[in-house]
C-alpha cells in the first residue's frame, strides 16, 4: 500500500548550520515526487528525514496518519535508494537484495522468488552471483535500487537514483 508523506514545520539542522527551514510539505498516497534543487540545498536531509537518519530540531515527520518522528529507520516501512548506493561489499547481489527480506522475516521459501523479481525489474538478473566490487557504477546503482524495491516499501525514496546510468537505461528504468 501507498503512504502519503506530510513533514509539517520541520527544521534539521547539522551544529549551527540549519538546512532545513521549517519545511511544509505532503505527499499524496499514490503520488511520485521529485525534489529539485542545487547541490547543497538540502535534498539528501530532506530524504534522510523521512527514512530518520537524521532527526529533525523541531516539527514532525508523518507517514500516512502515523507520526514516525520518534521511530528508528528499521520501524518506517521504507525502503531507500542513497546517492553512494551502499552496497554490502561482502555480500553477493542476491543476498544485498535479500538483506531487507530476512530483516522483514519474509518467509525462507518466498525469498529466492522476490529477490529474482527485483534484479528482473531493474535488468540484473544475470548477476546475482557477483560481488558489488565485480560491476559497474550502473549496475551496482541496478542493484540498490532492487534492495530497496524488493522489500515492496510502502514509501520508496531515491536519492539520485539514475546519476550513474546512461540515457538509455535511465528511460529504461524509468
Ligand atoms: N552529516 C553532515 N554534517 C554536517 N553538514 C552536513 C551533513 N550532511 C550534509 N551537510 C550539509 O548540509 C547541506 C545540505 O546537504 P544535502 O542535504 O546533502 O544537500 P543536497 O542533497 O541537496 O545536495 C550542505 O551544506 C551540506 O554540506
Ligand atoms: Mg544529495
Amino acid at each position: 500500500m501507498a503512504s502519503g508523506i506530510r513533514f509539517d514545520k520541520v527544521s534539521v539542522a547539522y551544529g549551527a548550520n540549519t538546512v532545513l527551514h521549517s519545511l511544509d510539505l505532503t505527499v499524496e498516497p499514490g503520488e511520485v515526487m521529485a525534489l529539485l534543487g542545487p547541490s547543497g540545498s538540502g535534498k539528501t536531509t530532506a530524504l534522510r528525514a523521512v527514512a530518520g537518519f537524521v532527526r529533525p530540531a523541531s516539527g514532525r515527520v508523518l507517514i500516512g496518519d502515523r507520526d514516525v518522528t520518534d521511530l528508528p529507520p528499521h520501524r518506517r516501512g521504507i525502503g531507500m535508494v542513497v546517492q553512494q548506493y551502499a552496497l554490502f561489499p561482502h555480500l553477493r547481489v542476491e543476498d544485498n537484495v535479500a538483506f531487507g527480506l530476512r530483516a522483514q522475516k519474509v518467509a525462507k521459501a518466498e525469498i529466492p522468488a522476490r529477490v529474482t523479481e527485483a534484479l528482473e525489474m531493474t535488468g540484473m538478473a544475470s548477476y546475482a552471483k557477483r560481488y558489488p566490487r565485480e560491476l559497474s557504477g550502473g549496475q551496482q546503482q541496478r542493484v540498490a535500487i532492487a534492495r530497496a524495491l524488493a522489500i515492496r516499501p510502502g514509501v520508496l525514496l531515491l536519492d539520485e537514483p539514475l546519476s550513474a546510468l546512461d540515457a538509455q537505461l535511465r528511460s529504461g528504468m524509468l
